[in-house]
């Protein structure tokens, strides 16, 4: 009898206890937090029987999890127990780019690199092939960038960034419809107005800020249609600057958001302070509102949003035949969600663009007085700004690729592998993270020689470059939407 109810106990705490490690990668805290509460509340036998096997299951989890490249022959550097090699990147002494960076430079002879972030193993690609086959080709085995950064309540959770599935596909499709040429042709206007009064201004600086409030500017009257901010426009800037503030505390939430979402959630942290959270909600449900009850005819992104809040449903249809195959719920929050992703994925990587081409300029007069003269005899030709012209400014945008390529706004790329597969003839389980070092990539002399040199040359025509070593916009079905937006909006600035 007494033998029985230990077996039963046994499996009891197995189940348990793998259950609760399922769910979480750092499931073992909770054990601890467990086998606190079963102290409490049961028996000694209990206690000692999930202690055991706790303890047994937490040793052989670290020892496995932190020997997966091993076991498959993937170069890398050696992990600490929990914290993997993320230990510098915790203590804030590097950027986690530049760990990459200097993972990627380390294994100069391997196509991919293994590195444990906490105890999560994530791959570091370095052959553009492979990439190639991450973005695109396999595209339906690494669909989505996995948890990043925010948590469920977040005004962000529901954007295109975030989705994923059908709802990704759904929402980004319909968004799609309003970056075409013909619809940024149309804005044309809206984008030039803010670039000319802001250089009438004549800036004695360039910084962040000044930066900031021109992009903003652009994305009211460009996006949105609105010349007058609903709300105070010092606080849209000071609020703006805050969403991505590098404080100590905030990275290291962002770490935790990352790695450990459940567990973030159970501490409830958060993307953003509350109070910000709802400021950008309560503005973009008055932009949405304002517009819903003015007459503007604009065909644009927020006339796109606005329809999509009065939905209910939205439907998805069968390529083939043309009929209905799927329907999700629309809600406002999807609206919401879209309408914010402008600040969250437009604003700091234009205003970084801006700053790094005006620094590579300062310090290239050559290409400063070639990229001077086209624009001034573009103008002439087509009689002062118009899409055209903007269009034809073929050396500017070789300035703008060299410096995406210098200066990547966003250093590095990460998708989440949906099933385990294959890559490069190393077996991957489902949920492994994929990491595309952009900046790492785009630095390597392999694929740009000279690498340091601000050369805009390199992007002529007649220099044809290997498409998979310069991604600042990514590539495949989750290319960068903004696209035609950010290059017009870089070259009229
Ligand atoms: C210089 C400016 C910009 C750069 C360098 C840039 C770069 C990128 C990169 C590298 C990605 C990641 C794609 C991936 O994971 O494969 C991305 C995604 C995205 N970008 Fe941009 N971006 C810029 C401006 C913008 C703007 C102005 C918007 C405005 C809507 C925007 C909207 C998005 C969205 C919605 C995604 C997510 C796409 C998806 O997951 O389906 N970006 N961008």
């Amino acid at each position: 009898m007494m033998s029985e109810s230990i077996t039963s106990m046994f499996f009891k705490s197995w189940e348990f206890i793998q259950d609760l490690i399922k769910s979480d990668s750092f499931g073992y805290t909770t054990i601890i937090i467990s086998l606190l509460v079963s102290r409490m509340l049961l028996t000694s036998e209990f206690v000692a029987f999930t202690a055991l096997w706790g303890l047994l299951y937490l040793c052989l989890n670290i020892y496995w999890a932190m020997n997966y490249w091993k076991i498959r022959g993937v170069k890398h550097f050696k992990p600490w127990p929990i914290v993997g090699n993320m230990a510098r990147v915790l203590k804030l002494e590097y950027h986690l780019a530049y760990y990459y960076d200097e993972i990627y430079n380390a294994f100069p002879g391997e196509r991919m690199v293994g590195m444990y972030e906490f105890m999560t193993p994530s791959l570091v690609l370095r052959d553009t092939e492979l990439i190639e086959q991450v973005l695109v080709k396999d595209f339906s085995t690494y669909p989505d960038h996995g948890p990043f950064l925010m948590e469920p309540k977040s005004i962000l959770f529901e954007s295109v960034f975030a989705m994923s599935g059908i709802r990704w596909r759904a929402i980004r499709n319909r968004l799609l419809t309003t970056f075409t040429t013909g619809k940024m042709r149309v804005i044309f206007p809206q984008i030039l107005a803010p670039c000319q009064s802001f250089v009438k201004g004549k800036p004695k600086c360039l910084n962040v800020e000044i930066i900031n409030e021109l992009a903003v500017k652009i994305f009211m009257t460009a996006m949105f249609g609105i010349n007058i901010l609903p709300t105070g426009e010092e606080e849209l800037m000071i609020n703006c600057k805050r969403i991505f503030e590098p404080k100590a505390t905030r990275i290291l939430q962002l770490i935790f958001l990352t790695y450990f979402p459940k567990l973030s959630n159970v501490l409830n942290l958060k993307f953003m302070p509350r109070d910000l959270d709802d400021y950008f909600r309560s503005l973009m449900n008055t932009i949405l509102d304002q517009r819903e009850n003015i007459d503007f005819e604009r065909n644009d992104y927020t006339k796109v949003l606005v329809e999509m809040r009065k939905q209910e449903k939205m439907n998805i249809y069968n390529m083939r035949n043309d009929k209905v195959s799927q329907t999700f719920d629309m809600t406002n929050e999807i609206a919401l969600s879209q309408a914010f992703m402008f600040f969250f994925a437009g604003l700091d990587t234009v205003s970084l663009l801006i700053l790094h081409l005006a620094f590579e300029f300062s310090k290239s007069k050559y290409c400063q007085d070639k990229a001077r003269q086209e624009v001034r005899s573009v103008l002439k030709k087509f009689n002062g700004y118009s899409w055209e012209a903007v269009r034809e400014m073929k050396y500017l945008e070789q300035c703008i690729l060299e410096t995406l390529r210098l200066h990547p706004s966003l250093q590095f790329l990460v998708r989440i592998t949906d099933k385990d597969t294959e890559l490069g003839g190393v077996k991957i389980k489902k949920n492994t993270r994929i990491v595309i070092p952009i900046h790492s990539i785009q630095m390597d002399p392999k694929n740009f020689t000279d690498p340091n040199k601000f050369d805009p040359e390199r992007f002529n025509v007649e220099n044809q470059q290997n498409k998979f070593a310069h991604l600042p916009f990514s590539d495949g079905p989750r290319v960068c939407l903004g696209n035609h937006l950010k290059y017009i909006s870089i070259k009229n600035t």
